[in-house]
This record gives structure tokens, C-alpha cells and sequence, in this order.
């Protein structure tokens, strides 16, 4: 391909996401929807009314061979993730993989050495990535306006939707441990988890994760599919002020909020008496210049293809999210994802 020429982008997987892949890629700039891999006929007659007179399949194959694409998008159930990529990469084609990567971390780090042997693209989508409001995060983390990181938590509980390939740990997770990756630059080195399958035997519906970083800093995450309170958030909370990421809150989706404890130093006026110093300060939410993160994200993939270079959520990031997600795995003594 060269520069200036379209991109023939084909998209494996037209679900419920896998849509919005067929709609991002059939509006867009310098890219051709080169085709879209279904095995249900009903979802490739939907994704033929989004995107008109687009070729479209019942077998994947005939996306990835004859030359048709120069890449594909991968957004079927995570248990066919790794023999997809692999097939794609094999086909020398550039690959955008949905979350989570693959089911193990030995099929994750197999995907990134074929893709770097093969010179090819590997890229995972982790969405939150692309999000305005976690790039607002980390400029605060970066320009060290929350002070010495103490700790993140965050949830992200609703009903449902609940899925017949994996837990609620492993598809709602790696939503979080990858902003907790991007967003401390680390990786954890503790991990625990309580779980509990109440819907069906040998599932996870609900977990409380608890991670350590080398830094010292600390993690929670609280994930479920069984909540009627639906919550996604993330907070940092840092010595000098605490962050809140809402994403369900549009208007106000960053939130600073300058307030604090502290001990007081000696010298200080209430240092004889111990007393913790509160400092109640202003609640800022600053602007955020929202756009759809699935459409950055793919931005991001087109422009790496273009310019040969590793994307933000590059198939290492991804690896390493499925290595958080084997380890919370083993703590609840399973011996095979998910
Ligand atoms: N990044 C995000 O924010 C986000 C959000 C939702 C889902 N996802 C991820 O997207 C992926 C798909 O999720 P979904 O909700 O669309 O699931 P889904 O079950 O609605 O869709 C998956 C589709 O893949 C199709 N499929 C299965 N095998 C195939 C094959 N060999 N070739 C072509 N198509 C095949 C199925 O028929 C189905 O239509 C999952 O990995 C999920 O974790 C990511």
C-alpha cells in the first residue's frame, strides 16, 4: 500500500460492538470497509444497511485471504480472539483485536511475537485509552496537580450484559487494569480477588480485585454484572487533591476536588497536638473536549498502519491485561480462563 492510497480495513465479528466497527470504518476518511465476516445472516443483513454495497461473508477466510484487506478488525467472542489474530497475521495482514486480547497470557505473548516477526500490526482495543477524560487524568498525574499518588479505585456494576464465553471478570476488567497500566506507567505486582458466581456454576458474576503497584501504590476494583446500581468510575486519590473520572456523567465526566488530609510537619503550629490538618478546598471540573473514543482508537490504528508505529494500546499493553487477568484468575483458584 502505498502513502495516499486507501486502506482496505475488514471487519471479523458484527455483533453488538462489532457493529460499531462496520459504522466508524464505512465513514471514513482514506479507508475502505473492505468487507465484513459474519456467521449470522441476520447481523450481516444489519451491517449491509449501515454500510451499502459492502462485501460481506459467512466465512471469515474470504476476508483474510485473495488480498482483499490490508487489515482487519477482530470483535467476536474472546475465545476466538487468538486463532483469528493468528490467522490474520499469518495472512500478513495488520490486526486490531477487541478486549481481552486472548484467554491466556501465553496466547496473548504468542500474538506478539508472530506480529513482530511477521512485521505486522497488533493492536488491542482498549477503548478507555482513547477517552478525553483519561487523557485529562493522566496530565494531572503527569503535572503532579494530585500530589504522591496514594491510591485508584473504581467500579463498573450494571445488570448485565452477561456473557456465555467469560466472567464478568474478564470482560468487564480490562476496562479498568488497562487505565490503571496506562495511567501509573507500572504494572501490578500484587494481586488478589474475591469472587462469587450466583447466576451460574463455575462463572463469576461479581469481584472485588486488589492490586499492588511497585510504587506503593495501591488498586481496587470492583466489577459486576449483577448490580441494579450501574456505576463507571475511577478516582485517584493523590496527597495534594483526589480525581474522579464519572463516565455516565456527560456533563461533568472529570471532577478535582482540592480537599485533603494531611499530618502536620514539625514547626507546624499544631504539631504538639497530633492534630490531622483537613484542607477543605474548591471542586473543579474542568472542560473536556469530548470525542467517541472508538473512533480515536481506530484513528489510531489507521495512523499506525500508515506511519508503521506501535499505537497507544499495542499488543504488549494487551498482554499485560491478560497477565492481571490470569493472576486474579489464580487467586480464585481456577486453573483455566476465564
Ligand atoms: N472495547 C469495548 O468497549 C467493548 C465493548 C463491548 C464489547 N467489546 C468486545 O467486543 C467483542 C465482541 O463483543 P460483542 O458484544 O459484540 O459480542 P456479540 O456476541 O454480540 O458478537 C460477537 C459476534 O462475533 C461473531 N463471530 C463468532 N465467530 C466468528 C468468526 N469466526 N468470524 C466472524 N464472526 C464471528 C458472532 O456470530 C457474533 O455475532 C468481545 O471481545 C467484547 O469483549 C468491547
Amino acid at each position: 500500500m502505498s502513502k495516499g492510497d486507501s486502506l482496505r480495513v475488514g471487519v471479523l465479528g458484527c455483533g453488538h460492538w462489532g457493529h460499531n466497527y462496520v459504522r466508524v470504518f464505512s465513514n471514513f476518511p482514506e479507508v475502505t470497509l473492505a468487507g465484513v465476516a459474519e456467521p449470522i445472516p441476520a447481523r450481516l443483513a444489519v451491517a449491509s444497511r449501515t454500510a451499502p454495497g459492502a462485501f460481506t461473508t459467512t466465512d471469515y477466510r474470504e476476508l483474510l485471504r485473495g488480498g482483499r484487506c490490508d487489515a482487519v478488525v477482530i470483535s467476536t467472542h474472546a475465545a476466538t480472539h487468538h486463532q483469528l489474530a493468528r490467522e490474520a497475521i499469518e495472512a500478513g495482514l495488520d490486526v486490531l483485536v477487541e478486549k481481552p486480547l486472548t484467554l491466556s497470557e501465553a496466547d496473548a505473548a504468542d500474538l506478539v511475537q508472530r506480529s513482530k516477526q511477521a512485521g505486522r500490526l497488533l493492536m488491542v482495543a482498549h477503548t478507555f485509552l482513547y477517552n478525553p477524560s483519561v487523557w485529562k487524568l493522566k496530565q494531572l498525574l503527569r503535572e503532579g496537580v494530585l500530589g504522591d499518588v496514594y491510591y485508584l479505585k473504581a467500579r463498573r456494576t450494571h445488570l448485565g450484559m452477561i456473557r456465555e464465553d467469560v466472567n464478568a471478570v474478564w470482560d468487564l476488567a480490562p476496562h479498568d487494569i488497562s487505565m490503571f497500566i496506562y495511567l501509573l506507567d507500572e504494572e501490578p505486582t500484587l494481586v488478589q480477588a474475591q469472587a462469587r458466581c450466583m447466576l451460574r456454576k463455575g462463572r463469576e458474576d461479581v469481584a472485588f480485585i486488589n492490586l499492588q503497584f511497585p510504587s506503593g501504590v495501591i488498586g481496587n476494583i470492583v466489577v459486576s454484572w449483577a448490580d441494579s446500581n450501574k456505576e463507571r468510575w475511577l478516582d485517584i486519590v493523590g496527597s495534594r487533591a483526589r480525581a474522579s473520572f464519572d463516565d455516565l456523567n456527560t456533563a461533568e465526566p472529570i471532577r478535582i476536588f482540592y480537599k485533603g488530609v494531611a499530618v502536620p510537619e514539625p514547626g507546624d503550629e499544631n504539631f504538639g497536638e497530633f492534630k490531622h490538618l483537613v484542607r477543605d478546598g474548591e471542586i473543579v471540573s474542568p472542560k473536556i473536549a469530548m470525542q467517541e473514543p472508538l473512533k480515536v482508537l481506530c484513528e489510531d490504528f489507521v495512523a499506525s498502519i500508515r506511519e508503521r508505529r506501535a499505537p497507544v494500546s499495542d499488543g504488549e499493553l494487551g498482554r499485560k491485561v491478560v497477565s492481571v487477568l490470569e493472576r486474579i484468575d489464580r487467586t480464585l483458584g481456577k486453573a483455566t480462563p476465564p
